[in-house]
Order: C-alpha cells, then structure tokens, then sequence
C-alpha cells in the first residue's frame, strides 16, 4: 500500500469511528504533514482518496470537512473465513424466495438489480435490431457460432481501446448476458470440489454458480470504503489452494466500493504470484459518476490470467441479453464450453447492439443514464436522511444504482423484507449476498428508477416499519432464535 494509501486508510477510521465526526473540519494540510512526516502532495493524494470514497469534500478557502454521508460506513467487515467454515454453499433457496417475492410485488423495486427500462434508449435500439435483421446475411447463423459476431467484437474491442486496455479482438467471446460470461469463465478454471475465493458482501449469483458446480466458497471480506481486503486474500492464498477468484472492482455489488489503481494492481500481482485466474464482473463499469470510467483490474493483467466479465444488460438493452467475456489465455477453453452448453448468443440480437454501438450514440446514451442515476442517488439520500433512523449507516458510491445501508443491530434484514412485501415495497436483505447468511442487518437498495413520490413514500414506509414497536419484537425474536441472546440495541 503506498504512503497516501495508508494515510487515507487511517483517517478513514478515525471518521468511521466517530472520533471526526460529520461536519467537522480536517486539520490542514500543513498539520497533517508535521504530524505524520509525509509530504504535501502524499496529504492531498490522501485527501483526493478520502473525496473520493465520499467521506470528506472541499469547501472553498474553508478546508475539508466530514461529509454528512459519512455516517457511512463501516458497515461492519467480516474476517476471511476459515475453509471450514466456507465450504459448500447453500444460497439458492434464500435468492429464489427473496427474488420471487420481489417479482410478485408489482410496485416499488428497490431490491431489484436493473434500473429502470424508461431510462433505455428503446425506440433507437429497435431501429437498429431492425437494421440488424434485414442486413443478417442467411450465413451468419454459421458465421456467428462463438466466438461470435465479429461487427459486435470489433465494436467491443474498440470499447476497450478507448479505455487504453489490451483486449484483442481474439480474446472476446460473445455470451447470453454477464453472467453466462461469468458461469462459462468459473466452469473453464475449476472442477467439481476446488475452492474459489469470492467477495463478503458480494453477488449472490457468484455463490449459486459455485453451489450448481459443486465447488467451495471462501469468503474474502470486502470494506464497503476500501473495498477487498487484498491482506485477507493474500493469507487466504497462502493458506488454501485458491482454484480461481470471483470478484467485482468497481462498483460492486452489493456494496458499491471501487477499488483504487494501486489495489487492482496489487490484486493482479498477487494473484499472478500465486497463478491464480480471475474471474472480473464489471457489469457496472460505465456507470461512473466521476469524468473517467475506472479503469478493470484487466487493464494490469500482463498474462492472460484475468477474464473480463460485462454486458449490456445495465446500460443498454437487459432483455436482449448480450454480454462478453475477454477471457486472456482462457479463450479457447471458454469459447469451447460456450459452443458445449448453449451454442450461440441470439445473432440478431447480436447484430442488432453491433449497429447501435457503431451508428446509435452509445455515448451519449450514457452521459445521460449517468446524469439521471447521479441525480436520482442525490435524491435517495435526502429521503433515506430524512425518514430512516439516525442509526442507520450507508456508503455513498462513485458510480452503479446501488447503496448499501447498515440497520441498527437490532434489526432483522430478513424481517423487514417480509413487512416490506406486505406494504408493496421489494428490498434486498443482507443475507443474500452472503454463504453464511451474514449481514443480518444491513439491505442494498436500488436508485437506478426515476425518483418519484412512490418512492419517497417507500422509504418513508420502510422507515415507519423500522421504528414499529412489533418490528422490533420481531427483530429480537429473530435474534434469540437466531444467537440465544438478547439484543442490547434498540433504535
Ligand atoms: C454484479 C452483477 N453481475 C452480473 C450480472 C448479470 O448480468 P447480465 O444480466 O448481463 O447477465 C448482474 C445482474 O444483476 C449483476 O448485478
């Protein structure tokens, strides 16, 4: 870790332990260098971090100071588990319930993971799905087969030029959506029984591919301000024998975190160290909030060990289900299990996102998506400001449709998703992005939807139900069950 790193690190304790609370100034910058023996310009790099991580702002010729969503944080980091502990995974059940009620709701979809369709360019992608079909040459059910379509991996491809990333057009692999990309990747590095390091909190997706495989999970805690803890990887590594890691370094879900250049560099290193292959989802990697896309952990990979995950599932086009892998020294392996499993990805679809990206102003489209989510985070806060209790906590993210919010101790996630439901109103509890079922009190919220008055009323509902006297009796009666000991907080 550098020096700013480690400076930034510390103060970011400080302000998530109380001891510099909200609205209180930074010392200065002169300080800050006397007091630790650093330089000016390794306090600002820690200071630009602490921004960055939504902790601290500038006030013009007044200093930094704690930002209010810095009551953030620190939702509490679980230790990296023991194998023991980890082993096999029984996710499913407790996803597919949570998601089924979510779809029966019909109304206010802040547990769901899309944002909303109205924000989609739909009529130009029709037009250009259109184009697509009438241009299709009758051959291209052949030419298409994977690796795919060549005008839509060219396009890709460019994607990744812009961004200064390596990824040649050889490499790229056409799937039904990321998470096919992410499945074949996980199948093409791991055999029955081998362990695949995976985010706490972190995508339940990932848990359920590793429960359908048959292989183990072994948790690597993940900071919503900092992000994976490389430390705990890196013992973990030294400990287990890793087969492959699943992780997400920008925007992840459920948390939100990015994780610095340095950090994604050092995963790299490490993992190339241990030979290790990394399976990178980076769905939300165009979603950023700041001028410039974040740069993948892909962008430090010199040898072939990190596969690519995205789509354009959450900027574009969800139902066409279009996603891609740019899998390094796996293509041939991935490329092979794609053809074994479901053939091919729909070719008009295919051809049809390969007009839009070239002719139906992709980038535009986006600025816009960004601007709307930016806003609708804005709006988000106040409300949760507004009508959740003083004790809950959240992280403020850089860039995504998500916000991760920790609940006084006392509450059951699980029990005020199903008070939740009653009212109308989905949410995703904690626990389902975990093996263990961890993060009891904590819900990820989905601000990817025009802000409306349905919404704020929602959250003024979900912060009613939080302070019901009976939702407290439910909480405790969850946690004894749960623990066999009586809670101490109350809200
Ligand atoms: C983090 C993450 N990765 C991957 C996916 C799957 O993306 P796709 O719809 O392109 O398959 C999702 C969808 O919810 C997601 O949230």
């Amino acid at each position: 870790m550098n020096r700013y790193e480690t400076l930034a690190n510390a103060m970011a304790d400080e302000i998530r332990s109380g001891r510099l609370p909200i609205g209180s100034k930074l010392p200065s910058i002169r300080q800050i260098t006397t007091q630790h023996g650093v330089s000016q310009s390794t306090v600002l790099s820690a200071y630009y971090l602490l921004e960055e991580w939504g902790l601290i702002r500038a006030e013009e010729r007044s200093g930094y100071f704690v930002t209010p969503g810095a009551s953030v944080a620190p939702v509490e980091t679980p230790r990296a588990q023991s194998l023991a502990e980890s082993a096999k995974v029984d996710i499913s059940s407790l996803v597919f319930s949570v998601l089924q009620a979510t779809k029966h709701v019909g109304a206010v979809p802040l547990g769901s993971a899309f944002p909303s369709p109205l924000l989609f360019p739909l009529s130009r992608l029709a037009k250009s799905l259109n184009q697509g079909a009438r241009t299709l040459n009758p051959w291209s059910t052949v030419a298409d087969l994977p690796p795919g379509n060549e005008h839509l991996r060219r396009q890709i491809a460019l994607r990744y030029v812009g961004a200064g990333i390596a990824s040649p057009i050889d490499n790229i692999v056409v799937t039904n959506g990321a998470l096919e990309a992410l499945n074949l990747s996980l199948m093409a590095v791991t055999r029955p029984g081998d362990i695949v390091a995976v985010e706490s909190p972190g995508f339940y997706a990932a848990l359920q591919a590793i429960e359908r495989l048959d292989l183990r999970a072994l948790e690597i805690p993940v900071d919503p301000v900092t992000g994976l803890d490389l430390d705990a990887l890196a013992a973990a590594l030294d400990k287990h024998p890793v087969r492959a890691c699943w992780f997400m370094t920008n925007f992840q879900n459920p948390t939100g975190v990015t994780l610095t250049d340095d950090k994604k560099r050092a995963l790299v290193e490490l993992l190339t160290a241990h030979d290790v292959p990394l399976i990178e989802d980076d769905v939300y990697q165009e979603l950023h909030f700041g001028k410039t896309r974040p740069l993948p952990a892909k962008a430090f990979d010199t040898k072939g060990l990190v596969m690519h995950c995205s789509s354009f599932s959450k900027t574009l086009a969800p139902g066409y289900r279009i996603g891609w892998v740019s899998a390094g020294r796996y293509t041939e392996r991935v490329q092979r299990l794609k053809l074994m499993t479901t053939l091919s990805a729909s070719i008009p679809a295919q051809a049809g996102i390969a007009d839009y990206l070239q002719y139906g102003g992709y980038d535009k489209h986006l600025r816009q998506l960004r601007n709307a989510f930016k806003s609708q985070l804005s709006s988000m806060q106040v409300a949760l400001r507004r009508h959740l209790p003083a004790r809950a906590r959240w992280t403020v993210p850089s860039g995504g449709y998500f916000i991760w919010i920790e609940l006084p101790d006392a509450i059951d996630a699980m029990a005020l998703h199903q008070r939740a439901i009653e009212h109308g109103i989905s949410i995703a509890p904690g626990p389902m992005f975990s093996a263990t079922h961890s993060f009891q009190n904590c819900i990820r919220l989905n601000f990817g939807h025009p802000w409306s008055g349905q919404i704020e009323d929602a959250i003024r509902t979900l912060g009613d139900i939080l302070v019901d006297p009976e939702m407290r009796a439910t909480a405790r009666h969850f946690r004894s069950c749960a623990a066999d000991t009586e809670p101490t907080d109350g809200i």
